[in-house]
């Protein structure tokens, strides 16, 4: 790729800030796409790895999500954008080694939500954690798991895998899992259904612990900053509609991510509601059919441009 070759120079990376996102996954085009809304314009190399920053000293790198800690601990990236399950994987892993992070969590971004769960195939008798006990569990996070076996005082065998855990009961390599779960999309595919809750993840933003180039410092200020106000608006979104009063509970438990919904009574039906909610997350058609199918009508959504709390 000449455009790197050319741009990889000893000054450019004393100018130029690198960041690693997941190349192909969950967090990928959130990633990306955080990164276009704090103003970012790029080009994509050639063979897709590297995008160039056109109006900022800002490139991208796509990787595999689990290098992602060791491309900054290494000096590779300044920057990174991974799930916190990978920082956790990793911090558990350097602190049974006796070593430092080479990396710092900067913040959380609010993307990228999802489980580490235990996962049992569908037929299996589960009857709460106990049932775990002296079973064979696989995942690739062997240490999240093992602290947490741990500190719930059973005692289990964990079975290491690099990847497609999901497969390993049809396998025969092990009886539960330990793995990610966001849609439960996976899962599902998989004859698989959620046991317990091991930890909840999210996308974080990691730097290095190395002082950068007064230039790259000041550069990563500014992108914070622009986080920030990334994140304000986000994905909120205003929701209207009309319900009868009884459908209300279920109603707000749909909501996603809203706080306090208005409800206004409606004139003429002492029964029927409107409500007006600000949802702090994206709302999905399968979120607007599950309310209609609570009775909700007349829903409208609409985008949140600016908000002052
Ligand atoms: C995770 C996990 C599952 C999938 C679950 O992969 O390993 O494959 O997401 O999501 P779902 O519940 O919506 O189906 P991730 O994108 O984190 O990449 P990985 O392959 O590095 O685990
Ligand atoms: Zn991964």
């Amino acid at each position: 790729m000449p455009r790197l070759a050319r741009k990889n120079t000893g000054m450019d990376r004393e100018q130029r800030l690198r960041i690693a996102i997941q190349k192909t996954g969950r967090l990928t085009d959130h990633s990306l796409d955080l990164l276009s809304r704090c103003g970012l314009k790029y080009s994509r190399g050639k063979d897709q790895l590297l995008c160039y920053g056109e109006n900022m000293p800002l490139d991208v790198l796509l990787m595999r999500d689990d290098d992602i800690p060791d491309l900054v601990q290494e000096d590779v990236c300044d920057l990174g954008i991974v799930g916190s399950n990978v920082v956790r994987e990793k911090q558990l892993a350097q602190d049974a080694a006796r070593t430092t992070p080479g990396f710092e969590v900067l913040q959380e971004l609010d993307f990228g939500r999802c489980r580490l769960c235990i996962a049992v195939p569908d037929d299996f008798p589960w009857a709460g954690v106990g049932s775990i006990a002296g079973r064979r569990i696989a995942t690739t996070y062997p240490n999240i798991l093992a602290d947490w076996l741990r500190s719930a005082g059973i005692t289990a065998q964990i079975v290491t895998l690099s990847g497609a855990v999901e497969i390993a009961p049809r396998l025969g390599r092990a009886e539960l899992i330990c793995d990610l779960v966001a849609t439960g999309g996976t899962l599902a595919a998989n004859h698989l259904r959620e046991a317990a809750t091991v930890l909840e993840c999210q996308a974080v933003l990691i730097r290095t612990p190395v002082p950068l180039s007064k230039p790259k410092e000041q550069w990563l200020d500014r992108i914070r900053l622009r986080i920030d106000g990334v994140q304000q608006v986000k994905e909120s979104k205003y929701i209207m509609l009309h319900a009868p009063r009884s459908a209300l509970p279920e109603i707000r438990r749909l909501l996603p991510g809203s706080e306090s919904p208005t409800i206004i009574p409606l004139e003429g039906s002492p029964d029927r509601v409107a409500v007006h909610a600000v949802c702090r997350e994206n709302v999905f058609w399968e979120t607007l059919e599950s309310l209609k199918l609570a009775g909700a009508s007349a829903l409208l959504v609409l985008p949140v441009e600016k908000m002052l709390a």
